[in-house]
């Protein structure tokens, strides 16, 4: 049932999510951006150098519409846990952070938010309109990058990294319920079925892994 707009429920819950989704685009422009610097060749670097942009011009759309909204502007993640983010992708290797960084933020994060987008009031859709729109360069450039250097290793070893993605994407998920914040409760509140959500979003993850299965086109 499509939630009333003006509902106190509605608004809070819409509030914390656009606070929490541009604090995680906010982090992928930093984690990001650090990374540039180590990324194997210039064809990456520009691809990201890119996508700082885009993540820096999300945070500002983001942050003007959430206070055009009248939401609550506290931060969800708090210092500490902001700080593990960047830590957590700073300490991997180059195939592990495409991992993480573009199946399951970009790709898995993105279907969560596209979930929600026909449930939202007007001026919430508009202002997901350009960074919805920049995300399928993110992922587009992410998972075709992983499935590159998916390619290059050794058939044995690919596989074995395929497998083992499930449980690097568990891991994150069960991270972002660590910390204590209601997900279901608050996607419920904006009048998405929490359920459909999580079923869209591993359908993609099964998507995803089966095409990382595939040789790569020519
Ligand atoms: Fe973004
Ligand atoms: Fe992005």
């Amino acid at each position: 049932m499509k939630p009333n707009i003006n509902d106190k429920e509605y608004r809070g819950a819409m509030g914390r999510l656009l606070v929490m989704y541009t604090q995680v685009d906010y982090l992928i422009m930093r984690a990001c951006a650090e990374r540039i610097a180590t990324v194997p060749d210039e064809e990456a670097q520009l691809s990201m150098a890119k996508q700082v942009g885009d993540e820096s011009r999300h945070v500002r759309i983001q942050q003007q519409w959430i206070k055009n909204f009248g939401a609550d502007t506290t931060p969800v993640f708090s210092e500490l846990q902001q700080a593990m983010f960047l830590q957590h992708f700073r300490s991997l290797n180059w195939i592990d952070f495409l991992t993480d960084m573009y199946v399951c933020i970009e790709a898995l994060g993105g279907e969560a938010v596209e979930q929600i987008v026909p449930m939202a009031d007007p001026g919430t859709r508009e202002s997901l309109k350009v960074p919805l729109q920049d995300e399928i360069d993110h992922v587009a450039f992410g998972l075709g990058r992983l499935k590159q250097e998916l390619s290059a290793l050794p058939e044995a070893e690919r596989y074995t990294y395929i497998e083992s993605i499930s449980s690097r994407l568990d891991f994150l998920d069960d991270s972002l319920h660590d910390m204590g914040l209601d997900i279901p409760g608050m996607f419920k509140a904006v009048g998405a079925d929490y359920q459909c959500v999580v079923d869209s979003v591993m359908q993609r993850r099964q998507e995803i892994l089966e095409s990382f299965a595939l040789p790569v086109a020519a």
